[in-house]
Formats: structure tokens, C-alpha cells, sequence
């Protein structure tokens, strides 16, 4: 992060993963692991399964940890005939800020299409959370050289809803400095596979996705949205991926689900964070 008003915000995605003790006692972990100056330069979140969702919740209130409640999907209507579903207004009672929309993994294996991700991320917003709306290509698309062109698609269908109710992406009190609304850049060839783009692909790539949220919902709006990274990030590479002016925050699956190594990794983004810092004076 380069921009001084976006906070970094490194986030954990435990897909189906940790039952709720295990979350417990995770999330106690990783609280004791992150130091205050990582916490004054760095929004850390977990985004543990549904049913952890309250012991996450309890533990963090509980004992006032410095660790922000996420989600990993919900349905986009308010309630209903919806078996199987959890609706955005059960999200916002549990204390949850921000919720995954539209990850690959909706998209691929659950049929979630951009139709849905539009409604669900205004759905979000409604219910006061904010959207972490994931975009991102496939191998066959990168190699096609068309990597800009669905990144564009994938963020004016995503952002549709919310660009035509501007006053859902207007700053509260609480989120003055950033914009109500996160988007994910996570190549899907990245995705748990060991394997990420250079340091310069990623900030084109959240470069282009920048632009298309300014003709979403305008440049203001959009210079003040973070825009993460996601896929096969880890400690080592964390504070690289990070290099580019426009790449505010991390989106970690599997190096999450130890508070050691994300720990770790948000003690990179601190220090990445604070090197950008620098270069500005
Ligand atoms: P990964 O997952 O870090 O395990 O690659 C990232 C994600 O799917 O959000």
C-alpha cells in the first residue's frame, strides 16, 4: 500500500475449515501473536465456517481481541424459503463487518453468477457489513491475453447494484477513511496451488481493477476502496505482493489457518506498509 488514507487489511479465509473449537482457538493464537505495532498498520480478519461463527464472535468480544469478524458468503435476499442459506441480517447481528462475495470457489463449484454477486454485495451493504468482492481470471483466460478484459467485466457486473444505489457506498463515521466496499484480485490459477503472479502483474492487475470501479462508482469512491490480493500468498511472499501503490491488503486461504504463519503474515504487510511509508517522505 502506497495510498496514505487505505488501511491494510490482511484477511483469513478458513474455507471449510476448523470446527468451532479449533476456530476458538485459533483466533485466541493469532491475538496473542499480533503485536501492536503490526495492529496500528494492519485490519487483521478471520472468516472462519458458519457454525464458528458465534464461538468467533463470543471470544472476540469476550475478550476485547484486536481481530475483526468476516464471512464467507450469504445468501442476497433478507429471508425466506432459502433452505441451507444464512441471510445478510444474521451476519450483521453476529457483529460480522466484512463478508467474502463471489469467490472463485462460489463461482466454480456452487454455480454463483455475476447476477448474484451484484445482489449479494448490495445485500451486504443494506445490512450496514461491507463486501469483499472477489474478481479474478482463469489460467486459459491469462493465457488468452484477456486477463484486463474479464477483470473489467467481472468488477462492473459485480459492482452493478451498489453503482446504481450510490448512498450504499457512502462513508459512516466508522469507515471514514475507507470506502464501505473491498475488492479481491485472486487469479484462480493461484488459488492454493503454490503458484502467484510477479509483483508488477498484481499491481496492474488491482491498476485495472482500480479503473473499473471509477467508472462503476466513480473516482472518488473508487480511490478509496482497498483492493487485495488473494492466492497462494504466504509470509515469504506476502510484503512482495504487496509492493504495488494500488494493492491495499491480502486475501489468505491455507497459510491462514495457523495463527503462527498468519501472524507472520501480517507482520510482512506491517513492514511492507511502513517501507511505503517511507518512500512517500
Ligand atoms: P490460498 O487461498 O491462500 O490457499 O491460495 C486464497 C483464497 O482462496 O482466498
Amino acid at each position: 500500500m502506497v495510498h496514505e488514507r487505505r488501511r491494510l487489511l490482511v484477511a483469513g479465509n478458513w474455507k471449510m475449515h476448523h470446527d468451532h473449537l479449533e476456530a476458538i482457538r485459533t483466533v485466541s493464537e493469532l491475538a496473542v501473536r499480533l503485536s501492536a505495532d503490526t495492529l496500528s498498520r494492519v485490519e487483521v480478519s478471520v472468516h472462519p465456517a458458519f457454525t464458528a461463527l458465534r464461538s468467533v464472535q463470543t471470544v472476540i468480544e469476550d475478550r476485547g481481541l484486536p481481530v475483526v469478524l468476516g464471512a464467507q458468503h450469504c445468501a442476497p435476499q433478507d429471508q425466506g424459503a432459502y433452505t441451507g442459506e444464512v441471510a445478510p441480517g444474521m451476519l450483521a447481528r453476529l457483529g460480522v463487518r466484512y463478508v467474502l462475495v463471489g469467490h472463485s470457489e462460489r463461482r466454480q463449484l456452487f454455480g454463483q453468477d455475476d447476477a448474484t454477486v451484484a445482489s449479494t454485495a448490495a445485500a451486504v451493504r443494506r445490512h450496514g457489513m461491507v463486501p469483499v468482492v472477489c474478481v479474478g481470471e482463469t489460467e486459459v483466460e491469462r493465457e488468452q491475453g484477456r486477463t484486463e478484459e474479464r477483470l473489467t467485466a467481472q468488477v462492473s457486473a459485480g459492482l452493478a447494484e451498489l453503482a446504481g444505489a450510490p448512498a450504499l457506498l457512502a462513508g459512516s463515521d466508522e469507515l471514514e477513511r475507507e470506502a464501505p466496499l473491498v475488492v479481491a484480485y485472486e487469479p484462480v490459477w493461484a488459488i492454493g496451488s503454490g503458484a502467484t503472479p510477479s509483483a508488477d502483474d498484481v499491481q496492474a492487475a488491482a491498476a485495472v481493477v482500480r479503473g473499473a470501479l471509477a467508472d462503476a462508482v466513480g473516482g472518488e469512491t473508487a480511490a478509496a476502496v482497498r483492493i487485495l490480493y488473494g492466492g497462494s500468498v504466504n509470509a515469504a511472499n506476502a510484503a512482495d505482493l504487496l509492493a504495488g501503490p494500488d494493492v491495499d491488503g491480502l486475501l489468505v486461504g491455507g497459510a491462514s489457518l495457523k495463527a503462527e504463519s498468519f501472524a507472520a503474515i501480517a507482520s510482512q504487510a506491517a513492514a511492507a506498509a511502513l517501507a511505503a511509508a517511507g518512500r512517500r517522505r
